[in-house]
């Protein structure tokens, strides 16, 4: 593939490329080599319309780590203020010479039509409540670390579905991976297309707690909330948030993920955030090294 736009566009193969390509990245950085020639004299482009603090920083770089020039572009204080389109902004890019787009959009789908517009690779940094393909990737890196195989894992991800481009990814992809996948949120807070993704749906949480090797929370997120969908905090954290009680439901050897950013206190308690059964550092780190094995098979390696 040329563009990485969805989880869903990658194979087992491909997947496991992209994995097994990171851990040799992550062995080479283990042994304190900092920087790899490969991707000299290449442009990566980091083209954010949405905030963003980990996936921004961490194709930063990783492009730099790979040698690679790096133009950071974030909508705030571009032209995009004066009405400059997505096209024009791409067009206006390009121009300078990239080689990749790296594209953060409140719009889903925009990473699609930017790749028919633009000649280098695009690579989805997450479009609207649509996709994160990176942090899907990252995220299954982390599992695989800890856990080994994916096949056969349990992996339960729980909260704001509605809103978030990660559970759907990481549904995707997991499913690829032969893990099995349980979604837990309130009714309100899943997409009607959820009956056709690949995974079951779950509303009680302790229950389905005690099975889980991996419980991954989702952020609430305030800024795409209807309140309509959205009781109460108290009542959220109350029903889905991951506190100690709910912790010790989990088996011993079972991991808490969350993308992040945290709502520390509402849907995740701080000392669960902070244990060390919590790979949400790792998960950060391990960005760096999936974006670092993307780019190299994009713009410099073997086709993913
Ligand atoms: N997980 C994630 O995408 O974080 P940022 O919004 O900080 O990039």
């Amino acid at each position: 593939n040329r563009h990485l736009i969805s989880a869903g566009d990658l194979t087992k193969d491909d997947a496991l490329l992209i994995l097994d390509t990171a851990e040799e990245l992550a062995r080479v950085s283990e042994r304190s080599i900092k920087k790899l020639p490969t991707l000299r004299g290449r442009t990566v482009v980091n083209l954010f319309f949405e905030d963003s603090t980990r996936t921004r920083i961490s194709f930063e770089a990783a492009a730099k780590r790979l040698s690679a020039d790096v133009i950071n572009f974030s909508a705030k204080g571009s032209s995009v203020s004066k009405g400059e389109s997505l096209k024009d902004t791409a067009l206006t890019l390009e121009a300078m010479g990239a080689d990749a787009v790296v594209i953060r959009h409140g719009a889903s789908g925009a990473p699609h039509r930017l790749a028919n517009w633009v000649h280098g690779s695009v690579v989805n940094a997450g479009d609207g409540t649509h996709e994160h393909p990176t942090q899907a990737l990252l995220d299954a890196f982390s599992m695989r670390r800890r856990l080994g195989s994916l096949e056969g894992r349990k992996v339960t991800i729980v909260g704001d579905v509605l809103h978030s481009r990660v559970a759907r990814s990481n549904v995707l992809l997991l499913d690829t991976l032969g893990a099995d996948v349980t979604l837990v949120a309130p009714p309100t807070l899943l997409p009607v297309s959820v009956g056709s993704w690949p995974c079951e749906v779950s509303y009680d949480l302790d229950a389905v707690l005690p099975k889980s090797d991996v419980v991954m929370m989702l952020r609430v997120q305030k800024e795409r909330m209807n309140a309509a969908y959205f009781p109460s905090e108290r009542e959220y954290s109350r029903r889905y948030g991951l506190d100690r009680d709910r912790f010790a439901k989990m088996p011993e050897d079972a991991i808490v993920m969350h993308p992040g950013p945290m709502n520390r206190g509402m849907e995740i308690a701080a000392e669960v955030a902070d244990s060390a059964r919590s790979t949400i550092v790792e998960q950060v780190a391990n960005g760096v090294t999936i974006r670092m094995a993307v780019l190299y098979l994009l713009l410099g390696g073997e086709s993913a």
